[in-house]
Order: C-alpha cells, then structure tokens, then sequence
C-alpha cells in the first residue's frame, strides 16, 4: 500500500510555454491512481502563505495548449531561509501533502534539494526552462517553442535586413547559456553566434575576416548572456570594422517565453509530468526527470544544478561553415 493519498504541484522561476501542459499531465495522472491533487499558487511563496487550491480533472481542460501556467509563478527569495522553508513545511503538511512536484529550473531544484535535505516529504522536479540549460536532460519544456519563435522573428528580420543592406544584432535569451542562441543562429542562416560557451576572445573574428562581409545582410544572434556583452554593447564595439553596413539592434525579450507550446513541448510535458508521478510513488525524492536519448531519466537534483550542460560543440563548427 502506498503511503500517497495527496501531492501538491507547483510552477516556479521563469515561466515556460508547456509549464500547464505539465501540471494537466500530473494532476491527470495523479487523480488516475487515486491520489488527491492540491495546486500550490505562485511556487515556494504559495506553501509560505498557504496558497493552495484542490485541482480536479475538469481544472486542467483546455490548458494544454496554453502559455504560461494557470498556478502562476514567482521567485521566492523566502524559501531560501530556514524560516521560510519551516513555514512551508509546516503548512504543507497540515494540508496532508505526502510529495510534492515542482516545475521549473535551476533555482527551483535548488530550493528543492535543500528542502529535502531538512524535511521528510520529498520533492519531484520537472525540467521547465526555456534556457535548456539542465544538465542531465536532452530537453526542458519551453525550449522548443522558444527556438520557434526566436526562429519566427528572425526570418523576418532577415527580410528587411537584406531589403536594405543592413546588419542586425539581433539578442536572444540566455542569461547564462547559449542553446536558444545556437540552434536558432543555425535554423536562420545567421552569419555568427556569439554564445557564453564560445571560448575565443574576439568572436566575431572569422566573421570580419571572410567574404561574409559582402553579404547582402549580416545577421548575429547573441546571447543574452554572452560575456562581452549584450547587442547594444557588441554592436558599439564592433561597428567601425562594418563600414559597408546600416547597423541595427534588435532585442526579443519576453516575447520569447510567452505563447502556445509547440507540440514538441506539450508531448515532452505530458510524458515528463506521468513520470513524475510515477517517480513519487515509487518513493523517489530529491530527483528531476529528464529525457535522455528520448528515454526518461531520474537525476538527482545535484547533479542537474551543479553540473554544467554543455551546448553540442559539432553545431558550432557547422554553423560557421554553413554561414560562409
Ligand atoms: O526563463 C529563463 C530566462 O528567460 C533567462 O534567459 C532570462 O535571463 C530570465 O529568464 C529573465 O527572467 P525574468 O525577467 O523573469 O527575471
């Protein structure tokens, strides 16, 4: 008999377009096996101030193909104390929460790990980032769509670009990795990527150098995080070397993490969310499911904070080739 007749469910950290495709297939699967769900309002702030709700089945319909998360989302600088996570332990289990699933990224697995190091309910996580930037997973929900709407927007600066001879820079999100800015640099044809992983010095170096520069537009995708700083920043410094071009500053911001999840990221979602149910019930805690070479995976959330996910060194090779 299992010990589980209540799990809770939370969104925290940045939001990810496929976060409620997440929390329908927990809640949906939880109810399935016969447990009680209780939806925890704004992440960890939610267990500190009691924001709880009971979901049912009928809760989570027509959410799926839905951006942003109906449990709404926040950084709470409050579990990061030991008061604050003796409150939200306190309070969630006098709900009778027996295991808890949190979505989100870096910093919620970390608030998660520490909570399970001091309390005995354990805490699933569920990888919802548009970054990618987990290690021990192949994908994190809310990367595909964002890549596609980067995509989107690119193409079409790309359009007036090469109507005008111009050079655009054009930043993506990232703050501490360049996965969006990678794959999307590759799927527009950009003429460079500047990522936080490239290790040169100047990066725009080859760029300068070859016959790119006779291009009826320059296209560089940079990451936000991206150590020499933002496209304001890089576009200053290397203007003078484009004398040919019209230089222009394009920054997507939010954009990027709202609208309807890709199909991609509701089907990783909804197989991320079961798994996650099934990982509580089989008494796992302190672990994220990931997906690896399209299998589902636990991983402790040590691992998959403190180890460094790398981007695909091959993609940045080929990139630089395919722009010549
Ligand atoms: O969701 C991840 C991320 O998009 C980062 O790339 C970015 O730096 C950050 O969130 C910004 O989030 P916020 O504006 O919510 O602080």
């Amino acid at each position: 008999m299992t010990k589980f007749k209540k799990i809770g469910v939370l969104t925290s950290g940045g939001d990810a377009p496929g976060m409620n495709a997440a929390i329908r297939a927990v809640t949906r699967t939880a109810i399935y096996k016969n447990l009680d769900v209780i939806g925890i309002r704004e992440g960890y702030r939610g267990m500190i101030e009691k924001l709880f709700e009971p979901l049912w089945s009928h809760d989570v319909s027509d959410i799926i193909q839905r951006g942003g998360t109906i449990l709404k989302t926040a950084r709470c600088m409050e579990f990061m104390t030991a008061e604050g996570r003796e409150k939200a332990y306190n309070n969630i289990r006098e709900v009778g929460i027996d295991g808890v699933v949190v979505i989100g990224g870096d910093g919620t697995f970390t608030g998660a790990r520490i909570f399970n190091e001091e309390y005995d309910i354990p805490f699933v996580g569920i990888p919802g980032t548009i970054d990618n930037d987990l290690y021990g997973t192949d994908y994190t929900i809310g990367y595909d769509t964002a890549l596609n709407t980067v995509v989107e927007a690119v193409d079409k600066i790309r359009d007036t670009a090469s109507a005008h001879n111009r050079m655009f820079f054009v930043e993506v999100m990232g703050a501490e990795a360049g996965f969006i800015a990678l794959r999307s640099g590759i799927a527009t044809g950009a003429e460079a990527i500047l990522i936080p992983e490239k290790d040169e010095g100047a990066k725009l170096t080859s760029l300068m150098e070859s016959g790119r520069r006779q291009k009826a537009s320059i296209l560089v995708i940079v990451a936000e995080g991206e150590e020499e700083g933002g496209a304001y920043a890089l576009a200053a410094k290397y203007k003078t070397h484009f004398p040919n071009y019209d230089i222009k500053i394009t920054v997507l911001g939010h954009l990027q993490r709202g609208g309807s999840p890709s199909a991609f990221d509701r089907v990783t979602a909804s197989r991320l969310g079961f798994a996650a149910v099934e990982a509580l019930l089989d008494d796992q805690k302190s672990v994220m499911v990931g997906i690896q070479n399209n299998d589902i995976v636990l991983v402790p959330f040590r691992k998959a904070v403190k180890l460094h996910k790398d981007v695909n060194r091959a993609l940045l090779e080929i990139a630089d080739i395919l722009a010549i």
